[in-house]
């Protein structure tokens, strides 16, 4: 007898903890006798491939792969196959809607569900394929936590962990030197990663999106620190923050079919702005980039990637297409795709972690 075959897929910035998610899913299946998993190479680009580049997922490839950080099943974020980027001749790209021939390779293949680990960008395509008739599940993943429909994305802890990590070295060095370090974190539009890391860590001054800071305050509390003969000062700044009034700090990405904004760099503006506006103390900057997204996911990631994988298959069973997995209230449990993907999960700034953040004394220039 045909096995059944559920495609697994990682898309959008990988992030610590798809590897746990892929074995979850795998190993959940193995229990049931008439299911294949399938894996496609670099998002739906393997599907969509001629030909196709789809693996066999087993106990064997997929054995002790949870450890490992990255996706076993590599990924993209320039692959959206409803808006999907082709070059022309002349350069120029146009983006043509390959959905209908996506969903056709895969009823050829004899696909039965597809599981789709991704970020916002890939459940905003998940729904859009369940809308066209696909049977698909959601995993909610990104280190940015920027996913409405759940309480933690897993990979979030550990960009978390290896931030807090960075900052306690930052901490010494600042206070040798008498320094201003200023250390910018990811999170795009959600200041996260930033908070979390400014209360692990215990920034004098926390900069994130969702409150726009004021130049002016921010110096006031550094030079706090100078006064009281602290004499140093550490900075937690979220890539997507900016002034009261101003904008983020953008760049053209300049990739062909990238379609994001790419944020990065704003540690050097702030650091400009702190100059202007009278810091007398020495400033130093870092970016820690795609650290973040690297190496070994945490043991909390390694169990919530798991948790999620195994929930994943048997949602393939129970058919709750055109939903996402979801970590809420210390549980997991599954919500619809669209409720998912109706909001951005930003920090609400009258949350409580705001308010214990400010009673540790953290400034958010406000
Ligand atoms: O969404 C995850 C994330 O790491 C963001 O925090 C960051 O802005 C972006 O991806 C970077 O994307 P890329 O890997 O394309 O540079």
């Amino acid at each position: 007898m045909e096995k059944k075959k559920v495609l697994v897929l990682t898309g959008g910035g990988d992030c610590p903890g798809l590897n746990a998610v892929i074995r979850g899913i795998v190993r959940r299946a193995r229990k049931e006798k008439d299911w294949q998993v399938y894996g496609s190479i670099e998002a739906f680009n393997g599907v969509l491939k001629e030909p196709m580049e789809v693996i066999k997922l087993n106990k064997k490839n997929t054995a002790g792969i949870h450890v490992k950080g990255g996706t076993i099943l590599k990924t993209t974020n320039k692959g959206n196959p409803l808006d999907y980027p082709i070059t022309q001749k002349d350069g120029s790209i146009v983006t043509v809607d390959y959905s209908e021939q996506l969903i056709e390779k895969l009823q050829d293949f004899g696909v039965h569900a597809v599981i789709n680990i991704g970020g916002d960008g890939s459940q905003k395509i998940s729904q859009h394929l369940h809308e066209k008739g696909l049977n698909i599940i959601g995993v909610p993943k990104t280190i940015d936590n920027d996913l409405s429909g759940t309480d933690f994305t897993f990979g979030f802890r550990t960009a978390v962990q290896i931030a807090t990590d960075s900052f306690d070295k930052l901490v010494t060095t600042a206070e040798s030197h008498h320094r201003v370090m200023i250390m910018e974190v990811m999170g795009r539009d959600a200041g996260w990663i930033a908070l979390h890391t400014a209360i692990a860590g215990g920034a004098e001054v926390c900069l994130i999106p969702e409150i726009p800071y004021d130049i002016d305050k921010v110096v006031k509390r550094i030079n706090s620190r100078y006064t009281k003969g602290k004499g140093f000062a550490n900075i937690v700044i979220a890539e997507g923050a900016k002034p009261f009034g101003g904008e983020a700090y953008e760049n053209e990405s300049g990739e062909e079919g990238y379609a994001h904004k790419r944020l990065g760099g704003v540690a050097y503006r702030l650091s400009q702005q702190l100059k202007e506006a009278g810091c007398m103390a020495d400033i130093r900057e870092t970016v820690l980039g795609h650290t973040q997204r690297g190496g070994t996911p945490i043991a909390f990631d390694r169990i919530l990637g798991s948790m999620f994988g195994v929930k994943a298959f048997e949602m393939v069973l129970e058919k709750k297409y055109g939903q996402m997995v979801s970590y809420k209230n210390n549980d997991i449990c599954s919500i619809p795709l669209s409720e998912a993907i109706s909001t951005y999960n930003f920090i609400d700034k009258d949350a409580y972690i705001v308010k214990a953040a400010k009673g540790l004394g953290i400034s958010f220039g406000n």
